[in-house]
């Protein structure tokens, strides 16, 4: 049987199986985008990558390769010991095992530290991947450890995929630092309090992000999945995958073109068939806001506020939009059911069995949760409320 891709990653999550490597190409593509905005971003900076392995990460790889022209001050990678990865074969490589630092114990239990700066250690003119220079850390290279924060602290920027499992605790980690970062994640983790009150307040915000959302991991394990799209090598195709920065890129100040309510409602196509013969948009029934089924349906001339999918997040721009709040946190609810309760033509009743005929649903809600559309209610995916800014040029 096939697994779902978001199977994939929660049993991978739970089985804290993390090793997933980003592709060069995706890497390349999001580094650009903040290029682009700003030539400079990484000039005269100390660009730490961790959770990496210098030895095949191709961040590591990468920065090293555009070391001199990127201008970076000093570039600092770290890995994590093979011991701690569970289900792992794991072989130290021909670079490692040839360098007279090489400790058959601590090259499975410690972590190792390679450093780039402006010195052209074997002297070929060029300062590259080859004058890469490394030692085993003291401890398995835990980005919590004392260690690894002392170099966060140390660099000016932080840039990797963080291990799954630990993703919530590696994003409050870099904004404990006050460092400039980029990470990858699932774009359902806009969804957690503590992340959608960052992009909120503007402090964190989407990458330029993946063609279609889908990242392309390389991965050592024998996954069976519709998703895999490599045997052997193991190439997993994600969806819904994202970059979570605080590094400007120019897709986020490119305002989205937007239709009229009227156009919307005469030439939109999926909103017309969302909208199953209703001559308007929906309003709903718990929250003062309109109902916009996609991110091209914002129409252009509505002040109010609109209820939009998280999906919208990608096409956001802080000049053009402000966020409330979501169905779960800072945008108030008008009307809250409790959790299993039985609502009839949108009324909650006071008991939740019998039935009354083809309008009556019994839905379950959690307090302030969820939020219904028209009769008999219906829950819907989570929403963010935004509202057009008024000050917008
Ligand atoms: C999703 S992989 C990404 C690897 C690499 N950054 C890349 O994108 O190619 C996350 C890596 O973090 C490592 N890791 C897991 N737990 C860690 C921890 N507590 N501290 C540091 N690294 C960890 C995993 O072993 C894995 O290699």
């Amino acid at each position: 049987m096939t697994q779902t891709a978001t199977a994939l990653l929660t049993a991978a999550k739970r089985a804290k199986a993390n090793e997933f490597y980003t592709q060069w190409a995706d890497i390349e593509r999001e580094m650009n985008a903040y290029l682009e905005y700003d030539a400079d971003v990484f000039r005269d900076k100390i660009v730490l990558l961790p959770c990496d392995d210098p030895e095949w990460s191709n961040f590591t790889k990468y920065f090293a390769l555009h070391f001199a022209n990127l201008g970076i001050r000093k570039l600092i990678s770290t890995s994590y010991a093979a011991d701690s990865k569970p289900g792992i074969d794991y072989q130290p490589t021909i670079f490692e095992t040839a360098n007279p630092q090489f400790d058959e114990d601590k090259t499975r239990t410690m972590g190792k530290l390679f450093v780039l700066d402006a010195k052209d250690v074997n002297g070929d003119g060029v300062i590259d991947i080859n004058d890469l220079q490394w030692h085993y850390l003291d401890g398995d290279g835990d980005f919590r450890s004392r260690e690894v924060t002392a170099l966060r602290d140390e660099a000016d920027i932080v840039i990797t995929n963080p291990p799954f499992s630990l993703w919530r605790e590696f994003i409050a980690w870099l904004i404990d630092g006050g460092v400039k970062f980029s990470m990858i994640g699932n774009q359902n983790a806009v969804a957690y309090r503590e992340v959608f009150r960052l992009i909120k307040d503007n402090q964190v915000w989407l990458g330029k992000g993946f063609p279609r959302n889908m990242a392309h991991f390389t991965t050592p394990y024998a996954v069976h999945s519709q998703w895999v799209e490599q045997e052997g090598e193991g190439i997993v195709r994600v969806p819904g995958v994202q970059w979570f920065t605080n590094i400007e890129h120019g897709r986020r100040h490119e305002p989205l073109q937007l239709m009229t309510m009227a156009e919307n409602l005469k030439f939109n196509k999926k909103l017309i068939k969302s909208l199953d013969g209703a001559k308007d948009y929906l309003r709903y029934d718990n929250f003062d806001a309109i109902e916009v089924p996609f991110s091209d349906a914002i129409p252009s001339d509505y002040d109010g506020v609109m209820g939009v999918p998280v999906t919208w997040l990608a096409k956001y721009n802080p000049d053009q939009f402000e966020i409330l709040g979501t169905d779960e946190s800072d945008y108030p609810p008008t009307k809250t059911y409790k959790a299993k309760v039985k609502v009839v033509d949108g009324v909650p009743q006071k008991s939740n069995t019998g039935s009354r005929g083809c309008y009556v649903r019994t839905v379950s809600f959690g307090p302030g949760t969820y939020f219904d559309v028209g009769y008999p209610v219906r829950r819907m995916y989570k929403r963010i409320f935004i509202r057009h800014r008024t000050d917008a040029s």
